[in-house]
């Protein structure tokens, strides 16, 4: 098989299955008692993921915790750092925004009874363009100015594979007073972000793409250590976000640990994190440095090839310049819907996975931490061969 998924479900590290056996035989072993005497104690079990994750989204360790999914830890985050008032109440987004991610949104402005066809801006790139322009994206924020309560944008844009050069856009929207989050579902483990320094106030991932932890995985968020200690801000709480010094003195009164870990609600998915470990470990010991050396490599490989081989038959939306993008591609196929879906079914039906998104979009993603430059010649040998014979 051709893999070239990663960025809708990342592949098996080697060592996933050994790190979930553990758990399983303590919990055959030792039932209850595990908490404390399994050879990776459950209480604590999601601080390990910490430093790894840290390291990948640039945080400190305490502005990040693994937890729930993706589109709940959006709602916690909303829920504390979506605050809107008589006139600050707007929220912009992309206009291609996941729709989990629209869906969030929506509902949250419904919740504090507002109406999205007023409070969203859904961002569009310019007309004949695919992808979104900072300058366009800043000259909205500033032009919003102090309606403007919330700016939550993509690490990397999930349909078109473009990476936002998220600095300056944070910037913007702090200037303007609002709070800027990011969903990173298809940035971590795949660029290198540096979000304490850059300012941003909140961000939430999964972890069943590039970071490889497997279907349905324990995902995680980052809140900013300006808020570590911030405990006036209204936050949907659960005994596993109380200081874990006292949670077992069960207290009726709710006091927050600093840090991210004060938004858990629940205690950890044992089984659901042991991979995440797995793959974190992987990370730290190749770096992100080394794979997005690579993958920049095998991604500009990815993209001369077809330039070479398939002109006029397959746009590449995705950015041109590698530090513009991951390691997706995004190609518009330049042949009726039926035909081009049609090619798609055939590719996989040969084994090169990757995917379709509607109306004309294949995704592939070259994954350095499996794929090679052979996978990439491959693939782009059978999508010629799809493309060239109808
Ligand atoms: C960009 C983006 N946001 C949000 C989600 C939703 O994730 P979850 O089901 O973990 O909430 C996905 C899932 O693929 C995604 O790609």
């Amino acid at each position: 098989m051709l893999y070239f998924g990663g960025h809708s479900l990342g592949l098996q590290p080697k060592s996933a299955a050994g790190m979930v056996e553990q758990e399983l035989g303590d919990w055959r072993r030792l039932g209850v008692l595990g908490h404390h005497d399994a050879a990776r104690p459950w209480i604590p079990y999601h601080e390990r993921a910490a430093p790894g994750l840290a390291e990948l989204v640039g945080g400190l360790v305490n502005e990040v915790v693994a937890m729930n999914s993706l589109t709940v830890n959006l709602h916690l985050m909303m829920v504390s750092f979506f605050r809107p008032d008589a006139t600050r109440n707007k929220v912009l987004i992309e206009s291609s925004a996941f729709p989990s991610d629209r869906y969030a949104v929506v509902s949250q402005l419904e919740f504090h009874g507002l109406d999205a066809a007023r409070h969203l801006i859904e961002m569009k790139p310019r007309a004949g363009e695919r992808t979104l322009r900072t300058e366009d994206l800043i000259e909205r924020i500033e032009r919003e100015g102090s309606a403007l309560a919330l700016v939550l944008l993509p690490g990397v844009q999930y349909l078109t594979g473009q990476s936002l050069d998220i600095e300056p856009l944070i910037e913007a929207g702090r200037r303007a007073g609002a709070m800027v989050g990011l969903d990173l579902a298809h940035a971590i483990g795949n660029t290198p972000m540096r979000l304490h320094d850059w300012n941003c106030d909140f961000a939430v991932w999964c972890s069943y793409k590039y970071l490889n932890a497997g279907p349905g995985a324990v995902g995680g968020c980052f809140v900013h250590e300006r808020y570590g200690h911030d405990d006036e801000r209204p936050r949907f709480a659960g005994w596993w976000g109380h200081n874990q010094a006292e949670r077992f003195l069960y207290d009726p009164t709710f006091d927050p640990i600093a840090g991210a870990q004060g938004w858990q609600i629940s205690n950890p998915p044992i089984l659901s994190t042991a991979p995440l470990l797995a793959s974190l470990e992987i990370f730290q010991r190749a770096g992100m440095p080394a794979l997005r050396k690579k993958s920049m490599a095998l991604t500009g490989f990815m993209q001369r090839l077809i330039e070479h081989r398939l002109p006029g038959l397959v746009d590449i939306i995705t950015p041109a310049h590698a530090q513009e993008r991951g390691c997706q591609l995004s190609l518009a196929i330049a042949r009726p819907a039926a035909e081009a879906k049609r090619c798609q079914l055939k590719l996989t039906a040969q084994g090169l996975v990757g995917d379709w998104r509607e109306p004309d979009v294949l995704r592939l993603a070259p994954i350095p931490l499996y794929n090679s430059f052979a996978d990439v010649f491959a693939a782009v040998d059978l999508l010629t061969a799809a493309l060239r014979v109808p």
